[in-house]
């Protein structure tokens, strides 16, 4: 009998789902055979579903839901979902730790750009800084007037904080600089600052000029910015939301700010998102969106980028991923 020799290791498939940095994709390229999916939009579903047939590792990113479909899809081989995202609202985590599938995830390293956005879009909309750069660009500006563009007070006032977490204490910390008072709501147990009360949520929208939200998009916080909690928040308040854009009730929201109740909202996260250019949001002045830049600094991208690189390898390896959000599987 002709023997075939040693057979040789198949070097696993894996499928990332979108171009990241390079810094996370030269380690994966140096061990696995890696397919990243070319386009500027991320893949349909069914696309999805093809593309992942036989993988053993999936880079996937938050316009990426990876369900039921995807894993069974992927099969038996599927041993780890590296997502490119602190947040893991869009991978199934219940039905990938059924499977024992660790689902990997990128904390802290965008905590602090994060934090600087929220500060960005607050003072933004406080200071009404996109309204001027249109009004100058429409050559309405003709001389200094003594009303024009009136804004809100950022030094001295109260931001509420709801969701206490990295990103939540970061925005805290940056506005002791502000002399103000801060005032949050968390569900973990208590951190001991002296610049931040804990509060009810109900206290924190009765008493806050700003509320900024970093509370995971979960079942509990769908729509918890409704139109009960917008007649609560103090008349001219200004919301902030860097985190997920179904933890705010949208169309409650346009009724806020056109009621003119609420002073105003600056959004990076939105429901629907991408949010369509005719969307009633766009036409209210006194409200800013960006398209989901939180983390989009050409430093923190990188890091996120090895980071998931890096839960992607551990996980291949059978070793414990660095930053795994479903720690249950090693159990
Ligand atoms: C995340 O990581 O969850 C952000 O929304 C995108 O960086």
């Amino acid at each position: 009998m002709i023997s075939d020799g040693p057979r040789q290791p198949v070097t696993p498939r894996v499928f990332v789902t979108r171009q990241i940095p390079e810094a996370g994709l030269v380690p994966l390229r140096e061990r696995f055979s890696v397919d990243v999916w070319p386009g500027p939009l991320p893949p349909s579903h069914e696309t999805l579903r093809e593309s992942v047939a036989g993988c053993a590792g999936i880079l996937s990113l938050l316009t990426d839901r990876i369900d039921v479909e995807i894993m069974d899809a992927a099969g038996a081989g599927l041993r780890v979902v590296s997502n490119f995202a602190v947040g893991v609202d869009n991978v199934d985590v219940a039905e990938a730790t059924r499977r024992k599938i660790p689902v990997g995830n990128t904390p802290g390293v965008l905590t602090e750009a994060t934090a600087d956005l929220a500060w960005s879009l607050l003072m933004a909309a406080a200071r009404r800084l996109i309204e001027g750069d249109r009004y100058v660009r429409s050559g309405q500006w003709h001389t200094w007037e003594p009303q024009l563009l009136l804004g809100a007070e950022v030094h001295g006032a109260t931001l509420g904080v709801v969701g206490y977490g990295r990103i939540g204490q970061a925005v805290a910390r940056r506005a002791r600089g502000f002399d103000m008072r801060v005032l949050y709501t968390r569900l973990g147990p208590d951190t001991r600052e002296e610049w931040a009360t804990r509060v009810s949520f109900e206290q924190l929208l009765d008493e806050c000029d700003f509320v900024s939200i970093h509370t995971p998009f979960t079942e509990e916080t769908r729509h918890l910015f409704n139109a009960e909690a917008f007649r609560r928040m103090k008349p001219g308040a200004i919301l902030i939301n860097t985190a997920r854009g179904p933890v705010v009730e949208t169309a409650a929201l346009v009724d806020a700010l056109r009621s003119g109740h609420l002073g105003a909202a600056a959004l990076d996260v939105t429901d629907p998102e991408p949010l369509p250019a005719d969307h009633p949001l766009l036409r209210l002045d006194r409200c800013i969106v960006s398209p989901h830049l939180g983390s989009a600094t050409h430093a923190t991208r990188n890091r996120m980028a090895q980071m998931a690189a890096a839960n992607l390898i551990a996980g291949l390896a059978g070793e414990r991923l660095p930053h795994c959000a479903n720690p249950e599987v090693y159990r």
